[in-house]
């Protein structure tokens, strides 16, 4: 078991930001991506289509033999998680629960969450961070321009600034000291949400957490193994040639070879 790959699935190419933060802390495990191009965005889609969509994803890569599955997407980990834990036997890890954990820690208790509309109407971040911290004031607000202004590469430019601005208008005045970047691509807008929001905030970063959560798992378990090798193999539902720019500039690093799947 130990010798599997780690799964990790996400709608596109935003789900890099958690595939990242698990190879750099776990650099010699092997890792199976997938990116379901074909139908992203999964963010303004309804839950019964996402959890469909995660179904299907997961399966694939389940297929592929994986000892771990990680659901990087917040919508689908949002939506879809208990379906998934149900239906597959090995551990799955989502976003949202490590995300939550971390943004427990606030001193003030006053909390924002930013993510894709199904992620904020799903109300699972504040339930989770509630089931640690009850009296915690939540804060939610969709931010939907900031998933194209990140595979732009304008993550830093004046549109995301003014974005940013309306979006976290009421975040600033309801005096939130955490922020969580609910959605795979925020990590991106990193700088620019801090400059708006002022040094005093603590950014939660959902992919950060998530590694960790992954490494605490595989310590618990007994799951890791270092000497894998490092792989890293990459599938899309759709022609590749999009993911492998955007991808590109998400990982700062070359992807290597990408295969076109289908699935479903
Ligand atoms: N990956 C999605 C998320 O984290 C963002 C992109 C989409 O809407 O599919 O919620």
């Amino acid at each position: 078991m130990r010798h599997r790959s780690i799964g990790i699935f996400d709608s596109g190419v935003g789900g890099l930001t958690v595939f990242k933060e698990i190879a750099s802390l776990l650099p010699g495990e092997n890792l199976i991506y997938l990116g379901d191009t074909a139908r992203v965005p999964y963010g303004t889609k309804s839950v019964e289509t996402v959890c469909r969509y995660a179904l299907e994803a997961a399966e694939f890569l389940v297929d592929q033999g994986v000892k771990l599955l990680v659901v990087a997407c917040n919508t689908a980990s949002a939506v879809a998680l208990p379906q998934l834990r149900e239906r597959f036997q090995l551990p799955v890890i989502g976003v949202i629960e490590p995300g939550a954990k971390r943004a427990a820690k606030s001193l003030n208790r006053r909390i924002g969450v930013i993510g894709t509309e199904g992620t904020i109407n799903s109300n699972r971040y504040p339930e989770a961070i509630h089931a640690l911290l009850p009296d915690a004031k939540i804060f939610s607000a969709p931010c939907p321009l900031f998933v194209p202004l990140a595979e732009e590469g304008w993550a830093e430019h004046e549109v995301a600034k003014l974005a940013a601005k309306e979006y976290l208008q009421p975040l600033l005045t309801a005096q939130i000291d955490t922020l969580v970047l609910g959605c795979t691509h925020y990590p991106l807008l990193r700088n620019t949400l801090q400059t708006i929001l002022g040094d005093t905030v603590d950014m939660v970063d959902s992919a950060e957490e998530t590694a960790k959560a992954v490494q605490n798992l595989f310590q618990q378990q007994g799951l890791a193994n270092p000497e894998c090798g490092g792989q890293r193999t990459f599938f899309v539902t759709d022609v590749p040639t999009r993911f492998e720019r955007v991808g590109r500039a998400f990982l700062r690093n070359n992807l290597g070879r990408v295969e076109q799947v289908q699935i479903g």
